[in-house]
């Protein structure tokens, strides 16, 4: 297989992030602004990540499709559209962003550092249509008090879920990644007895510990996203982060999930909003409301590095 460095889509889960989504504002000089960044930022990580090197920042930028088609043009990689909204039981939103920048590292004063630096290129062209500042909470449990990454690929298999091979032979090392942010209704969540809770994620609460399929209902969450082909089990990277604001009273889980293909996250999604079968829904979804709906493009570091200053490719 050609090899191609990826991003860092499969880093190790960390304490802080920066999710910044934004839209390029009109305008061929916007365009190569942005060009121009994608062949720094390793730079720019550098310069910010070097002072910590134990704070293991780093920084993933992502392209809409509208955007790749304005800033790259051809070729453009395989699988990239806008996402699609769903509209089953509950309703998965599409909403407008051109570009991720998905900063994580062990500390926020990295992640706000990185987030700065890379405002300091862009921030005159474009708009902040969504940032969200996560946070690990006890545990690695989400704001609904389960414990979120326990079944996350790791190592090869996180490459082989995340990172494009030769299906795609000139965006080898690329990745796709599909953004949610999700608002809690905790009070509601809450008033559930915890062993309905623990049907709905399919696993035990306080333990972490999975039920065995046959003690799953068949709504479970667990359920739902456990998919298959030929056989063979589609996973997913997801590294998600709980938020909150008390002034707002707006509390939730920023879904962020990495695949080598869209199609598998969006399986997924329809088995959550829609059911399988249909009617069969997620419960999650009766406490937990996606506000935001995007998908990106993550070509691989090689691609970012050989982006031609200011001039379209
Ligand atoms: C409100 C948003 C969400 C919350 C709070 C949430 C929470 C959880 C929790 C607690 C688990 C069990 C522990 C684990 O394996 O990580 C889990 C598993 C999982 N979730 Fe989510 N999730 C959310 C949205 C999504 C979405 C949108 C997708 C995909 C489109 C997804 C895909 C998965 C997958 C693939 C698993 C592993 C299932 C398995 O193989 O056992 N989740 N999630």
């Amino acid at each position: 297989m050609s090899s191609a460095n990826a991003q860092p889509v499969t880093a190790k889960l960390t304490q802080s992030a920066i999710f910044l989504t934004v839209t390029i504002k009109p305008g061929a000089e916007n365009d190569a602004t942005v060009r121009d960044l994608c062949a720094d930022l390793s730079s720019l990580l550098r310069g910010v990540g070097f002072r910590s090197p134990e704070g293991r920042l780093s920084c993933i930028m992502g392209f809409g499709s509208d955007a790749w088609d304005r800033l790259f043009g051809q070729p453009r990689p395989a699988e990239l559209h806008p996402f699609r909204e769903i509209r089953g039981v509950h309703h998965a939103v599409s909403t407008p962003g051109d570009l991720l920048f998905h900063i994580r590292a062990m500390r926020m004063d990295l992640c706000f550092e990185m987030a700065g630096a890379l405002m300091d290129r862009i921030g005159d062209i474009v708009t902040v249509v969504d940032e969200v500042q996560g946070f690990k909470y006890f545990d690695e449990r989400d704001l609904l008090g389960f414990v979120d990454g326990t079944e996350n690929p790791v190592d090869q298999a996180a490459v082989d879920a995340a990172v494009i091979g030769d299906e795609d032979p000139a965006f080898v090392g690329g990745s796709y990644v599909i953004t949610q942010k999700y608002l809690h209704d905790l009070r509601k969540w809450n008033a559930m007895p915890v062993e309905y809770q623990e049907g709905v994620i399919g696993r035990k609460k306080l333990s972490d510990i999975e039920f065995a399929d046959a003690a799953k209902p068949a709504y479970a969450h667990n359920v739902l996203t456990n998919i298959e082909e030929n056989g063979k089990q589609l996973q997913i990277v997801r590294a998600n982060m709980p938020f909150g604001e008390f002034g707002k009273g707006e509390f939730g889980t920023y879904f962020i999930g990495y695949a080598r293909s869209p199609r598998r996250i969006e399986q997924m999604l329809d088995n959550m909003f829609v059911g399988l079968p249909p009617g069969n829904y997620d419960r999650l979804l009766d406490v937990s409301t996606p506000v935001t709906g995007n998908l990106f493009f993550v070509p691989s570091a090689d691609f970012l590095d050989d982006v031609a200053e200011g001039a379209a490719t």
